[in-house]
């Protein structure tokens, strides 16, 4: 019994054992690997896994290999080689591999995010890119849909005024508002049906898209029906089925004469496609109603709870930084004043926010491994070489706390972003990419960035953030899904006293 087991896995081993690899060629150093189950015995279990691949590099360097089934994957947790993989040789490792739950969110890897190197990928991240273009000034600046979501937000928080709360569903409502407009021109209300689905479902798809789900290392498994698996495509069922009943409704009026948001733009690149004699009309099929509804799927996905999860980050590090919470608010006052409020161009005087706020990105990244990468070629990384296929995977969190580059990474520490008289803003090292670099780079930058810039100086001018009467502090720790979150907490909202002495003034 016992040889016929051990011919049956040396035989399934030989199949599944990487093909011929190039002769001669260093390879990255690998963890110990078995056939079948490949490394997965020998990658910590516990933990955050980000953290856990940093600790490897104690042992095996800043590159490293493992294979989790039949996939090799390569690890880079330093930045000189993360530049080569995302900005120098960018295109060779632009690709994304293939991911069962990431699968099934995408309708088989189509939208942005997940979609592997392919003309649908350029296409529709070239459509997205053309639409932030439309809210570079006028009548739809981005600034003037922020502040409009900013200034509500804080309406609602005035009314919690003395009450602790959880500020997730307020900042989601506000964020959510805002994609909507950029994607369709409309928003929600407090209490909409709608948004409250949206929130159930968005939470359903983040609780199950672990990383360390089974099915994402060994597909085959697919054929075993999975609680979660389950529960993950009834959400993407129900998005689904909401993005599709607003894509049908908006078709109705679409209009080409007036082109204003990103349905606008991928159903007028649609038509163009179809009606263009000349050429193959490629592109019409690339932009069905399948295609457009996972794109704007994404932008949803990628643009809302990324954002959400940065503010509540902030929230929580001014809580457990009382004096730099209220530095920040004397900044305000003295640049701002109480009678304005903060706009895009106070943001290179508010330096102390502004560092905040890329403290906070460096200490709790989005995503600390980013999404995965892929080579689309026979690549080479540093001295290495790198297999066509071979998912790349870079550690962000590495490189955000690696002590050769950060003094003291694990504290919260914004004046690292500051020169010493405290006036400008600096980059310390090159080793910090919150949103990624090269071909992959986050679309939403730009946007994530005005949001948190003006999210956090409109809440603190007029709010103190107080941690409530239990003296619960909020958990640092973390939650590491798809995006890095922050574990549930509650803040005291109080209206300050100086806001509202210069509000009784500017009415008297
Ligand atoms: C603080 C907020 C945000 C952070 C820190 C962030 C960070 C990132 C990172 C690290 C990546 C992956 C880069 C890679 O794989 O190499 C990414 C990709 C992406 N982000 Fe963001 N993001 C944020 C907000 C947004 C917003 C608001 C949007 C859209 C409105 C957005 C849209 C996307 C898209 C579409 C991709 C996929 C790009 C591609 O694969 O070609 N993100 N982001
Ligand atoms: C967006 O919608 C509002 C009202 O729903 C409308 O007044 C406005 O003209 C629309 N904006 C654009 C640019 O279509």
């Amino acid at each position: 019994m016992w040889e016929l087991w051990t011919l049956l896995l040396l035989t399934v081993a030989y199949f599944l054992w990487p093909k011929i690899r190039r002769p001669g060629a260093k390879y990255p150093r690998s963890l110990p690997a078995l056939p079948l189950v490949g490394s997965l015995p020998f990658l910590p279990r516990h933990g955050h896994l980000h953290a856990n691949l940093f600790k490897l590099q104690e042992k095996y360097g800043p590159i490293f290999s493992f294979r989790l089934g039949t996939k090799n994957t390569v690890i880079v947790g330093q930045h000189q080689l993360a530049r080569e993989v995302l900005i120098k040789k960018g295109k060779e490792f632009s690709g994304r591999p293939y991911v069962v739950t990431l699968d099934i969110l995408s309708n088989n890897q189509k939208g942005i995010a997940f979609a592997d190197y392919s003309p649908h990928w350029q296409l529709h991240r070239k459509l997205v890119q053309a639409t932030f273009a439309l809210f570079k000034d006028g009548n739809q600046r981005l600034e003037k849909i922020i502040c409009q979501e900013v200034s509500s937000l804080c309406d609602f928080l005035a009314t919690q005024n003395g009450k602790s709360m959880d500020l997730d569903f307020p900042v989601f409502l506000a964020v959510t508002n805002i994609i909507c407009m950029v994607c369709f021109n409309s928003s929600y209300k407090y209490g909409d049906h709608e948004v409250k689905i949206i929130h159930d479902y968005n939470k359903g798809i983040l609780d199950t898209l672990g990383r360390d789900e089974l099915v994402d290392i060994f597909p085959w498994l697919m054929i075993f029906p999975s609680k979660t698996l389950g529960l993950m495509k009834k959400c993407v069922n129900i998005r689904n089925e909401l993005l599709n009943k607003i894509l049908q409704k908006y078709k109705e009026k679409f209009s080409s004469n007036s082109i204003t948001n990103l349905l606008d733009i991928l159903i007028q690149a649609k038509l163009n496609s179809s009606n263009s004699s000349s050429g193959p009309d490629q592109d019409s099929k690339l932009l069905s109603d399948k295609y457009i509804l996972a794109t704007v799927g994404d932008i949803f996905g990628a643009g809302v709870e990324t954002t959400t999860s940065v503010m509540k980050w902030t929230v929580a590090f001014l809580l457990h930084n009382p004096q730099l919470k209220k530095k920040i608010q004397e900044e305000i006052d003295q640049n701002v004043g109480l009678r304005h409020t903060p706009t895009i161009s106070d943001r290179n005087r508010l330096v102390l926010l502004e560092a905040t706020i890329r403290e906070v990105l460096r200490i709790r990244p989005v995503a600390p491994l980013l999404i995965p990468h892929k080579a689309t070629s026979d690549s080479s990384i540093g001295e290495f070489a790198i297999d066509k296929g071979t998912r790349v995977i870079i550690n962000l969190w590495a490189l955000h706390h690696n002590e050769k580059e950060w003094l003291q990474p694990d504290q919260f520490m914004p004046e690292r972003f500051l020169d010493p008289t405290g006036s400008q803003l600096i980059s310390p090292t090159l080793s910090y990419l919150p949103f990624g670099a090269g071909p992959r780079s986050c679309v939403g930058e730009s946007l994530a960035r005005q949001e948190l810039f003006l999210s956090m100086a409109w809440m603190l001018q007029r709010f103190d953030l107080e941690v409530p009467e239990d003296g619960q502090l909020p958990s640092l720790e973390g939650d590491p899904k798809v995006v890095f979150l922050i574990k549930p907490f509650k803040v005291k909202i109080k209206v300050r006293q100086a806001w509202r002495e210069a509000q009784a003034e500017s009415s008297a």
